[in-house]
C-alpha cells in the first residue's frame, strides 16, 4: 500500500491540487487498480454524500441539516474515486469539537464496494494525522459493536466498560 503525492499514476501534484484541494493526498491499493484521493478540502455534493452514508446502512438524514452540521465540523474528509472528470466519493469521515483539546470523530463510512482495499484505515490515518497538526489531544468515537476491532486493530483503547466508545490519545 502506498500513502503518497509521488506514485506514478496520471494524477500529479498539479493535478491533485487542481481537482481536490490543497493537502489533497493519493492512494493506490494494491487490491485495486483504481486511484483513491484524500481530501478535506474538495467541497461535498451532499447529495452524494448522503447516498454514500445510506449505502452502509444508515438513515436519511434532511440535507439542510448535515449542511449545518458540516458547516459547524472541525474537519470533513472525502474518498474519491479519482477520475478527471467525475470524481465519485467513496467514502467519508468528520469532526466535531474545540478544536484545542478534544474532537469526537463521526460517519466513517466506506462505500461498500470499495470496502476490505485498505481504505478505511487509511482514512483515519488520515484524520488523525489532521488532528495532529491541529495539536488536538485527544479523540473519541462512537464505535458500532461490529466495528470495535477496526478500530481496536489500529490503537483505538475502547472505554472501561468494553461495550461502545474508544479514545485515541496523540501521545
Ligand atoms: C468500518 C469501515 C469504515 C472499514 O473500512 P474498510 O475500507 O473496509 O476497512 P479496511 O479495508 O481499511 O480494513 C482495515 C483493517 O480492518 C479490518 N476490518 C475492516 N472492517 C472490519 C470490521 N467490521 N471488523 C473487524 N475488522 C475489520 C480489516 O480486515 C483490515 O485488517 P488488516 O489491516 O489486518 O488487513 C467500513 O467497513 C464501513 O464503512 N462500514 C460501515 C459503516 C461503519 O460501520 N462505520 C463505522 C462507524 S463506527
Amino acid at each position: 500500500m502506498s500513502f503518497s503525492n509521488s506514485d506514478t499514476t496520471s494524477l500529479d501534484a498539479e493535478n491533485l491540487d487542481s481537482i481536490y484541494g490543497k493537502g489533497a493526498y493519493k492512494y493506490k491499493s494494491l487490491n485495486d487498480k483504481n486511484t483513491f484521493v484524500f481530501s478535506q478540502s474538495k467541497p461535498f455534493d451532499l447529495i452524494e454524500l448522503e447516498q454514500l452514508l445510506q449505502s452502509v446502512g444508515w438513515s436519511r438524514r434532511p440535507i439542510r441539516r448535515v449542511k449545518k452540521a458540516l458547516d459547524n465540523s472541525l474537519l470533513k474528509v472525502g474518498v474519491w474515486r479519482h477520475d478527471p472528470k467525475f470524481p465519485r466519493l467513496v467514502g467519508f469521515a468528520r469532526c466535531t469539537g474545540d478544536g484545542f483539546l478534544e474532537v469526537t470523530i463521526w460517519d466513517v463510512a466506506i462505500h461498500p464496494v470499495y470496502q476490505g482495499f485498505g481504505l478505511g484505515k487509511q482514512l483515519m490515518t488520515y484524520v488523525l494525522s489532521q488532528l495532529k497538526k491541529m495539536k488536538i489531544s485527544k479523540a473519541t468515537l462512537f464505535a458500532d459493536a461490529g466495528v470495535l476491532e477496526f478500530y481496536k486493530s489500529q490503537g483505538w483503547v475502547l472505554e472501561p466498560k468494553g461495550k461502545k466508545c474508544a479514545f485515541w490519545y496523540a501521545n
